[in-house]
């Protein structure tokens, strides 16, 4: 397992299809561009279909954007720790909002990911399911209300009691989770509340993955870190 580098700003490609093909690439490559010149931590998650041609060709994290709890073996179509690991990925996302597990599913994806030393990610909706997931020791927990994501309003300023009261509870219960933030983060006003309420970072999608110049968007966003 690596050391991301807090604060992180880990880009969550989606499926949208301006990252379709050679586009993750091109978007993973100006995220290289970005932290090199900044010196900020910035992690990748394109989609499987392009995972491994990203972390073969880009020296910043690459993170799947999830990770089945199956190991090795006779599974069709599922995608393992082993296989994620293999592709030069360095960690993956669990239970996006948008790509739900139960809590069961969870702590097995978690042992399976440590046993491949794969930096873990686990997405929360709600305060409660962080606290729930937080028991398995995940490497950090990225808080999401699910209405706020892909929205105009970012959740540091509709909701910004979630982001601190995850940060209170969590290293209450362990103070080695990192937590993270993200739903309808677009602003570097965003990224500086999101900081100045505990978070280690934050997670974004359509404000980078749909920019016309997603470079300058980029840029704008960590220019307080
Ligand atoms: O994983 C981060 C993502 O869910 C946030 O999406 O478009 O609101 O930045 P967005």
């Amino acid at each position: 397992m690596i050391d991301l580098k807090t604060p992180a700003v880990i880009v969550n490609f989606k499926a949208y299809r301006e990252i379709e093909g050679d586009n993750a690439l091109n978007l993973a490559r100006i995220c290289e561009q970005v932290s090199e010149e900044s010196g900020v931590s910035i992690v990748v998650c394109p989609p499987i279909t392009e995972l491994g041609v990203v972390a073969r060709n880009v020296s910043i994290p690459v993170l799947s954007q999830n990770t089945d709890a199956y190991a090795p073996g006779s599974a069709t179509g599922w995608v393992t720790a082993s296989m994620v690991k293999s592709t030069g990925a360095v960690g993956t996302l669990i239970n996006h909002s948008e790509h739900r597990s139960h809590n069961n599913v969870i702590r097995e994806c978690i042992g399976l990911c440590k046993a491949d030393s794969l930096t873990t990610v686990v997405c929360a909706e709600s305060v409660k399911k962080a606290n729930e997931v937080a028991v398995f020791a995940p490497d950090f927990i990225a808080i999401e209300p699910p209405e706020l994501i892909g929205g105009k309003v970012s959740v540091t300023t509709a909701n910004p009691f979630i982001i601190e009261d995850t940060v209170t509870s969590i290293k209450e219960i362990n103070r080695k989770i990192s937590v993270l933030c993200g739903a309808g983060i677009k602003t570097k006003n965003d990224m500086a509340k999101a900081l100045e309420l505990g978070a280690d970072g934050i997670l974004v999608a359509s404000a980078v993955v749909k920019s016309k110049d997603p470079k300058t968007t980029l840029l704008n966003l960590i220019s307080f870190v």
